[in-house]
């Protein structure tokens, strides 16, 4: 199989595996036992916690496991007051449009930020809503699906000056470009382990000191009181080495990607009614979206699926669905342009070849089509 799709998910890293199992096999012990064979298991979950913590810049005290980037996104919407005013942009990840929305129907006041044709947030935007004041704005680093890369540090800076809490889902910039938590100044920032060649169900949520983070799940105490729930240690210490991994290797994966990434631009460039969206912005080095005029996205996603080749038509929450993606459309494309829309998304794994191989299986299913 060719696989394109590594922002729905990555494959683990055989060194994370090496990691994770000794916690599987041996070392089974809970963290919060006193006794040695406890202790050993928590100094373990110390080391992953400082892992991905110098991956994106923050102090290991200021992070918070969880079971996903979704569970981060959740927690950091849950640290609004009651009834408060809070705004998203229009195009984040449906784990933090979800809890938006769901706190919008309980008398909170949701404002949405616009963005231009290439998915990026205005000034203009950000400009009109300080005066509105309100309590938090979230603003995703970088889109599951265009890749964009949006300006939060700038962002941030102008809205912390004006004491507007910022969230950032970082979901998808970790490990595919720089990051740091103190340089973005932020108050909050989602995580997952699963988008970097670590295990699913494990994410993060950075926070900074001065926010009110309220746990979505109450009892044991475990993770400074904010997240009960006897720790998924295994999937914890994964996260950390694949952390780990990103940060040292992150200069090396990313060449790479740039050099896959011009490759497979310049033979999309020469498929006839062939779009690539968000072509403008600075975008993640690993993502190319685009659409074939009159070619359902669907549809090729099944036909490039019988040649064993994996792509999404969207993001992967979202495929299965019928409606064009809210991203593109927020972007101003056509219905009809957005349910043509392909994402590829490539990783540390994938060659010339492959990416040779699936220009020309496109370039024959387009013709035929
Ligand atoms: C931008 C973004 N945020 C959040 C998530 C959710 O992360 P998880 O799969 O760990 O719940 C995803 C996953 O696709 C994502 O792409």
């Amino acid at each position: 199989m060719i696989y394109l799709d590594h922002n729905a998910t990555t494959p683990i890293d055989e060194r994370v595996l090496d990691a994770m199992l000794p916690f599987l096999k041996i070392f089974y012990g809970n963290p919060s036992s006193l006794y040695r064979h406890g202790r050993l298991v928590r100094s373990a979950m110390d080391t992953a916690r400082e892992q991905v913590a110098a991956a994106c810049d923050a102090n290991a005290s200021q992070l918070v496991f969880t079971s996903s980037g979704t569970e981060a996104n959740n927690m950091a919407l849950a640290t609004l007051s009651a009834q408060s005013l809070f705004a998203i942009s229009a195009v984040e990840h449906p784990s933090v449009t979800e809890p938006a929305q769901h706190l919008k129907s309980r008398g909170h006041a949701l404002t949405i930020i616009d963005v231009d044709a290439d998915g990026l947030v205005t000034e203009e935007s950000i400009a009109n809503l300080i005066p509105q004041q309100p309590e938090l704005v979230s603003i995703m680093l970088a889109n599951n699906e265009t890749g964009v890369i949006q300006d939060v540090a700038f962002y941030a800076g102008q809205l912390s000056a004006r004491k507007i809490n910022v969230h950032t889902d970082a979901v998808q910039a970790l490990g595919k470009m720089p990051l740091s938590f103190k340089q973005l100044g932020v108050g909050l920032m989602s995580l997952s382990s699963h988008k970097i060649y670590g295990p699913k169900g494990c994410g993060a949520l950075v926070f900074d000191k001065k926010m009110l983070i309220k746990p979505l799940l109450f009892g044991g105490g475990q993770e400074q009181g904010l997240r009960a729930g006897t720790e998924n240690v295994a999937a914890i210490v994964g996260f950390g080495k694949a952390a780990e991994l990103a940060q040292t290797e992150l200069a090396g994966r990313n060449r790479h990607l740039c050099h896959l990434r011009d490759v497979l631009e310049q033979g999309l460039a020469r498929i006839p009614g062939l779009t690539m969206f968000a072509q403008h912005a600075k975008r993640l080095p690993n993502t190319v979206q685009f659409g074939v005029a009159g070619v359902d996205g669907e549809m090729l996603l099944m036909k490039l699926d019988k040649k064993a080749i994996a792509v999404s038509s969207g993001s992967a929450c979202a495929s299965g669905g019928t409606e064009p993606s809210s991203v593109l459309t927020a972007m101003g494309v056509s219905g009809q342009q957005a349910k043509a829309a392909i994402r590829i998304s490539l990783g540390k794994s994938n060659t010339e070849e492959e990416v040779s191989e699936f220009i020309n299986v496109l370039n024959a299913l387009v013709n035929q089509a």
